[in-house]
């Protein structure tokens, strides 16, 4: 079977805030159909490296090529409308908004005519069925694993043929983190393209088919994760498991 090229392909990127010099370097790719983590301890520049996929960061060095368009240098809407959708690592909702207005309000800001945000909810609803009963409460009162459901359903919903998920399973209880992984894992067995940061290695490895390891701003290790969960030696020096 041929290897489908990548849907998002780093290279070589340098990133700054200001002076500061974070992402060293950083290449990693990620293909349709593929959920991919990229690890590492706090501080490492897991954030900074999705943020600099977003347009978010300085890059000054480097390539970021979303289905073959480069990306860099684009404000970030734009980037988005190239077809990822980002799930940040603060969750907020638009304040004093509904479940449903949020999911509408996404849909705006893709510019979606009402059929198509109709379409659009149907499918968020068909990933997170149990966001139904809860469209017209507000969203903010919601608990914390409906909000991630919500703020991942909102990054579904731009054309998304990639998703750059930033720690979606922080503060939730291993149930639902486990529950929220396994959707992640559904979405790219479906074929959207997946990078997931995440702290939880141990359900990381579980749920990805690739692993980056992410150290000062520069991959330290790279594999396969099946590999990996079989290998101790390598668990024990990345990851501390
Ligand atoms: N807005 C900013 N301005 C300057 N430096 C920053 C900024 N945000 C992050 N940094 C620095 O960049 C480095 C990488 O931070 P980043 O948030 O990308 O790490 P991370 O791997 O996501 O960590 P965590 O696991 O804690 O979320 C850190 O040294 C951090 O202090
Ligand atoms: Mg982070």
């Amino acid at each position: 079977m041929a290897v489908a090229s990548p849907l998002l392909d780093v290279e070589g990127v340098h990133g700054y805030y200001g002076l500061a010099h974070v992402l060293q370097g950083v290449s990693l790719s990620v293909r349709p159909g593929e959920l991919v983590a990229l690890l590492g301890r706090n501080g490492a520049g897991k954030t900074t490296t999705v943020k600099a996929i977003m347009g978010m960061v300085a890059v000054r060095q480097g390539h970021i090529r979303c289905a073959g368009r480069d990306v860099v240098g684009l404000a970030p809407e734009r980037v988005a409308q190239s077809g990822i959708g980002y799930v940040p690592e603060d969750r907020r909702m638009f304040p004093g908004l509904t479940v449903g207005e949020n999911l509408r309000l996404a849909a705006l800001g893709a510019r979606l005519g009402k059929a198509d945000q109709q379409a659009v909810q149907r499918r968020v609803l068909d990933v997170f069925p149990l966001l139904e009963p809860h469209l017209d409460r507000d969203a903010a009162r919601l608990s914390g694993g409906q909000q991630q459901m919500v703020s991942v359903g909102r990054a579904l919903i731009c054309g998304t043929r990639l998703l750059l998920v930033d720690e979606v399973t922080q503060g939730l209880a291993p149930n639902i983190a486990s529950d929220m992984g396994h959707t992640l894992r559904r979405l790219a067995d479906e074929g959207l393209g997946v990078l997931l940061v995440e702290q939880n290695s141990q359900l990381a490895l579980e749920l990805a088919d690739r692993v980056y390891v992410l150290d000062q701003g520069v991959i330290v290790a790279s594999g396969d994760a099946k590999e990996m969960r079989a290998d101790p030696t390598w668990t024990e020096q990345y990851l501390q498991l």
